[in-house]
Parts: C-alpha cells; sequence; structure tokens
C-alpha cells in the first residue's frame, strides 16, 4: 500500500512540477484533491477497510494530501510570480519618450487663466498665498469696508450691478448685495479672518456697468496684500519691480510711480511700465494701482493701525494679458470663439515657472 502512496506521490509531483499555467496546475489539483480525485477516493475507500489498516493507512493518506497541497500551492505561488514579472516586462514603460499629446492636443488654456498661473508662479516665489472670495459681494466689504462710505463719488464711478435680492434673506448686516467692482474685498476678508502677517494675492472677476472696446462687464483683476508690522513703501516698489522683470522676462524694466488717489490706500500710486519691455519703446503702459493701506482700513478689519501697516495693488488681469501677448481687443477675450482660443491659447504642457520660462 505505500508503495503505491509513494508511487501516486512521485507521479502528482511530477505533474505539478510539468503544469506550465495556472489552468493546467487546477486541472492537476482537482484530479487529485477534487471530490473525484484519486487521493479523494482513496479517503473514501477507508470506510471498507479493518479498523487497524484504517488507522495506519489513513494517516498516510492524510500526510500525502497535505503533502501534495503544499506542493500545489508552492507551484501556484510560482506560477503567479512568473505571470506577474512577464505582464510588467510587457508593460514597461518608456519614461524617456516624448509625450503623447492625444486629446489634450486639441484643448486650449485660455491666456487669462495662463497669466493667471504666471502671476501666481511669480508671487508663490515671494511667499504670496492665493486668497479668494466671491462674487456677489456686500456692499459693505466692497465699499464701505475699503473705506468708501456711501455717497462717496467712488461709488459713481465703479457702476455698480446692485443685486435685487433683499439683503436679510441671506444674513444679518443691512447691507445689499453687488456684484464685486473690484477685488480688494477680498483684503478685507483675508484681514478679517487671519493674523498678521499676511501675504495674499487674489485674483477674480469682476463687474462694472461698462461695455466698448476696452472694457467688459465682466473682467479680471488680481490683487495684492502685505500686513505684518514694518513692511513699507520701498518693499512695494522693490516686490512690483521684481514682479514686471520676472513677468516681461527682462534683465530691467523702467517703471513709474505717479501720485495718485484711491480711498482704501494712502499715500496711492499707479505704476506705468515702459513698453520697451514689450517691445514698444517710447512708451508708458498703465497697469497697475496700489498704495499703502489706510489705516482706517486696517482698524475696519479689526486690526491695530498702530501696530500694523502694509501696502497693497490691484491689476488688470486681462490688460496685462493683452499687453504681454499682443491680443487687441478686449471683448474677444470673452466670446467664446474657438478660433480665437486656438490662436491665442496654450497647450496645457505650457505650465509657466521661473526655471522653464514663463510663456511656455
Ligand atoms: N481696487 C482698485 C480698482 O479697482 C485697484 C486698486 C488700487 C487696488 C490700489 C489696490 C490698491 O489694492 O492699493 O480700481
Amino acid at each position: 500500500m505505500s508503495n503505491d502512496l509513494n508511487a501516486l506521490e512521485a507521479k502528482l509531483t511530477g505533474e505539478i512540477a510539468a503544469a506550465a499555467d495556472l489552468g493546467v496546475l487546477d486541472a492537476v489539483r482537482v484530479a487529485a484533491l477534487g471530490k473525484k480525485g484519486t487521493i479523494s477516493e482513496l479517503l473514501s475507500g477507508l470506510g471498507k477497510m479493518a479498523p487497524d489498516e484504517r488507522k495506519s493507512f489513513g494517516a498516510a493518506i492524510n500526510t500525502l494530501k497535505s503533502r501534495v497541497a503544499e506542493t500545489l500551492d508552492a507551484r501556484k505561488s510560482a506560477l503567479e510570480t512568473a505571470a506577474l514579472s512577464a505582464k510588467l516586462a510587457t508593460e514597461r514603460a518608456d519614461v524617456t519618450l516624448p509625450v503623447r499629446l492625444g486629446g489634450m492636443a486639441d484643448g486650449r488654456i485660455h491666456p487669462v487663466s495662463q497669466v493667471f498661473d504666471e502671476i501666481a508662479e511669480i508671487f508663490a516665489d515671494m511667499g504670496f498665498r492665493i486668497a479668494e472670495g466671491p462674487d456677489i459681494e456686500s456692499d459693505d466689504l466692497n465699499f464701505t469696508k475699503l473705506n468708501i462710505p456711501p455717497e462717496h463719488p467712488a461709488r459713481q464711478m465703479h457702476d455698480t450691478f446692485y443685486l435685487n435680492t433683499p439683503n436679510s434673506a441671506h444674513g444679518t448686516s443691512a447691507s445689499p448685495f453687488v456684484l464685486r467692482t473690484h477685488t480688494s474685498p477680498v483684503q478685507i476678508r483675508t484681514m478679517m479672518s487671519q493674523k498678521p502677517p499676511i501675504r495674499i494675492i487674489a485674483p477674480g472677476r469682476v463687474y462694472r456697468m461698462d461695455s466698448d472696446a476696452t472694457h467688459t462687464p465682466m473682467f479680471h483683476q488680481i490683487e495684492g496684500l502685505v500686513i505684518d508690522e514694518s513692511t513699507h513703501f520701498g518693499h512695494m516698489k522693490w516686490c512690483l519691480e521684481e514682479f514686471c522683470k520676472a513677468f516681461f522676462e527682462v534683465e530691467q524694466v523702467k517703471m513709474r510711480f505717479r501720485a495718485s488717489h484711491f480711498p482704501f490706500t494712502e499715500p496711492s500710486a499707479e505704476v506705468d511700465v515702459g513698453a520697451e519691455a514689450i517691445g514698444k519703446p517710447g512708451q508708458w503702459l498703465e497697469i497697475l494701482g496700489c498704495g499703502m493701506v489706510h489705516p482706517k482700513v486696517i482698524a475696519n478689519c479689526g486690526l491695530d493701525p498702530d501696530k500694523y501697516q502694509g501696502w497693497a495693488f490691484g491689476m488688470g488681469l486681462d490688460r496685462i494679458t493683452m499687453l504681454k501677448y499682443g491680443i487687441p481687443d478686449l471683448r474677444d477675450m470673452f466670446s467664446a470663439d474657438l478660433r480665437w482660443l486656438r490662436h491665442y491659447g496654450f497647450s496645457a504642457f505650457d505650465v509657466p515657472t521661473l526655471a522653464g520660462g514663463m510663456s511656455g
């Protein structure tokens, strides 16, 4: 009997070793250990044996059964490992191959989005974070807290869209809602919710009732705000100059700070850039408004103006996009014309970086 068992084990071991894939191996398993398999049949024959014989033979079959099961398991994991290695070998990726554009080649990044990414990259390098606020803003944050009280002439200049919704439906303050006329309320939101030191830029859509070749009712601005205990006008000039050099990708840039007036800054300035930065020498281009944040604005946000000071700027995103990329008509920017977008848009792979270049 035990000779038979040895012979059976040798036969099964041979078959297991010869099984070239998991399918064949499973067939061997079923033929040996399945319900009608050779080993199972031997076990079911035990009932007909004499008790002594049954005992020793039963033990021997069970040993055989577990040895065969172990051999099967070992072979199974060897085959699985081999199958995985073979799969990995066929799926190896050559990371040095050029990118296949596929559908991505058809899509285009809008120049305003691209320019925002460029600006974010430059200011992130100087330690600024990105802040955001809603397009629908309270009159209080859009105007009053920025030191533009009701009846202030600046409110007329902004040609504001007021919302009909009674404000009480939305909140506690009695101030009506407007479509924000500038990104400056994000300064207020930031100062009300964060402790200085603050360094943020805030991009976004803004709205004014205005429409001609150089004005659209919706356009984009980017706001900057720095608040701490000692930052001053000199820091602002340096930051803005570094920004212009990086943005226009020039070694030197001519800048002019003209005295101006904004209710929320004192002193205030408007900044012009020498147009040689975009290849048009002899002209000046106005790019932004800026100034030292008015102490009243700091106090309106619950910060102590004797302790904290800072500066801010606001820039027209669409305007500097047109300047940098030679786009002639503002209205085309928002006409959703695919031909325009294919011409002026950017590939999704043109990610602007300071090291790799700004304009892709
Ligand atoms: N909010 C102003 C506008 O829309 C632009 C501006 C000017 C923003 C001076 C500022 C600033 O932060 O300091 O015309």
